[in-house]
């Protein structure tokens, strides 16, 4: 991993008083794992939980994933007062996505949106991969490396961002099925406050029974 974007980093990006997300599910999971039918569901770099709480208001069993114990207490707290209920269907747990490894053909989603690991970024790719039970979706989403030719204002390092057939290379061709590979486009405000058009990488694979 790039060492700047450690623990420590994201830490202290946590570690203010104000929400450091907006709350709302990422549209990408809306878009994708919206007409899924509920079952057991990994969201890994969870941040402040709005994903995991969007799937465990829907009827998933989350597992929730994060490296920062500020997120995973704002997360839990954001559970509580969102839907009870919800809160109850999701454990969070603090680990190391560079490290910690799901358990296999454990889950019928497994979810994560802008986990930027560098070098450890295709062994992640590969352990998220083989915790997807046969018949379940993997989605991986982050941000597209064509958005450092904008204004939006991401780190100026290539080696953070990925695309679609970065995912796709880390996955076994005969046992997944490619539902999405593209980089979409959804509208984002760059820090002078003016309007731009970002790019996520999605991939949605589901692997065969
Ligand atoms: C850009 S935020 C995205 C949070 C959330 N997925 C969302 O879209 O709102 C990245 C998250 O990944 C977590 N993260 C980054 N590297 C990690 C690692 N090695 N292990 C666990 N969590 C990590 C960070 O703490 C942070 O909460």
């Amino acid at each position: 991993m790039s060492e700047q974007f450690g623990q420590d980093f994201w830490e202290e990006r946590y570690a203010g008083d104000t929400h450091v997300w907006s709350g709302r599910p990422n549209p990408q999971l809306v878009a994708e794992a919206g007409d899924l039918t509920p079952g057991t569901a990994l969201d890994a770099g969870c941040g402040e939980g709005a994903d995991a709480v969007w799937l465990a208001s829907r009827g998933w069993r989350v597992t929730a994933v994060d490296f920062a114990a500020t997120a995973l207490r704002r997360a839990r707290e954001h559970a509580e007062t969102f839907d009870a209920d919800a809160a109850g269907r999701i454990d969070w747990l603090q680990a190391d996505l560079t490290a910690w490894a799901p358990p296999e053909q454990r889950f019928d989603l497994v979810s994560t949106h802008y986990v930027h690991l560098a070098g450890e970024r295709a062994a992640f790719f590969r352990r998220m991969a083989a915790a997807v039970a046969p018949g379940g979706s993997l989605l991986v989403v982050g941000h597209h490396p064509s958005d450092l030719e904008t204004t939006v204002g991401r780190p100026p390092l290539p080696e953070l961002f990925f695309t679609a057939e970065d995912v796709v290379a880390c996955l076994d061709s005969g046992r997944w099925d490619v539902v999405a590979a593209e980089a979409r486009p959804r509208p984002a405000t760059d820090p002078d406050g003016n309007e731009v058009t970002v790019h996520d990488t999605v991939l949605r694979a589901v692997r065969r029974r």
